[in-house]
């Protein structure tokens, strides 16, 4: 049988981007309740340091650190931080995204590619290097990119954020080939919609929302916290065998 005490964080050190509210904050909250030790990493501190408080009080424990994963000085700084402090990532749970123009791919505005590609790609890429290094150095750890369904099967008005989430699944099965020998996962979880401010411009728009239910087997978007399971199954001794996977928890979009 399955030693599911495999779902016992404790004493591993996680780092979440994107850790203040929506998906990276259930994760955040769900690592800490099973007793990692949990990064918390996103542009806001003020934000950060809430979700902190909260984990806190849930009995966990949680490290907030300002990073704009678009700026390359930043995840260095973060890293330098997290080195600094004595740690050393065991789970990276790489999330922080951005989605700055939803409309016709002919009328995408370069800023608004460059700033896709700078947090979504190159961010998650550096992120991905970082880490990497820090588990390379203790034989061992596991990376979950979080993707989306738009990186599989490309969706209307977001061809741009979709090209980004297809680089990203691109990544997760390259780095895995590399990294799997030495002893380190990665793999991806790719979402439908989320409730979430992320996903606004879709879930409260009525049209928009009425189409994408229709499509959806389920028939409603996901909670945030309905995400954090494949995350955890990912990052945990559940799924030791399981290397280069793209998770869909869609609620059956794409089947
Ligand atoms: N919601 C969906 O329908 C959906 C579907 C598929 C995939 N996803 C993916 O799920 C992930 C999380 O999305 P979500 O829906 O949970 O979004 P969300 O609720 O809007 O949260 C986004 C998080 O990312 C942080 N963030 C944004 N830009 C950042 C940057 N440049 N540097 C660092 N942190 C940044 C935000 O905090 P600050 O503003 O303080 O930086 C916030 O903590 C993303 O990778 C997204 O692509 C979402």
């Amino acid at each position: 049988m399955k030693d599911l005490s495999a779902l016992d964080f404790t004493g591993k050190i996680a780092l979440v981007t994107g850790a203040s509210r929506g998906i990276g904050e259930a994760v955040a909250r769900s690592l800490a309740v099973l007793g990692a030790t949990v990064i918390i990493a996103a542009r806001k501190i003020e934000t950060l340091e809430q979700v902190a408080a909260a984990i806190e009080k849930e009995g966990g424990k949680a490290i907030p650190v300002a990073c704009n994963t678009g700026r390359p000085d930043e995840i260095e700084a973060l890293f330098e931080t997290i080195g600094s402090r004595g740690y050393s990532l065991d789970i990276l749970v790489n999330n922080a995204a951005t989605n700055p123009f939803y409309g016709p791919a002919v009328d995408v505005p370069q800023w608004a590619f460059d700033k896709t590609f700078e947090v979504n790609v190159k961010g998650y890429f550096l992120m991905c290097q970082y880490a990497a290094k820090q588990m390379l150095a203790k034989n061992g750890g596991n990376i979950v990119n979080i993707a989306s369904v738009a990186g599989l099967s490309p969706i209307p008005q977001q061809v741009v954020y979709g090209m980004g989430k297809a680089a990203v699944i691109a990544m997760t099965r390259g780095l895995a080939k590399e990294l799997g020998p030495k002893g380190i996962r990665v793999n991806a979880v790719a979402p439908g919609v989320v409730e979430t401010k992320f996903a606004e411009a879709m879930t409260k728009n009525e049209e928009i929302q009425r189409m994408i239910l229709g499509m959806t087997p389920l028939r409603r978007f996901a909670g945030p916290e309905e995400i954090v399971g494949s995350v955890l199954y990912l990052a945990s001794g559940l799924s030791t065998y399981t290397t280069g996977t793209i998770l869909v928890c869609d609620g059956g979009i794409s089947s």
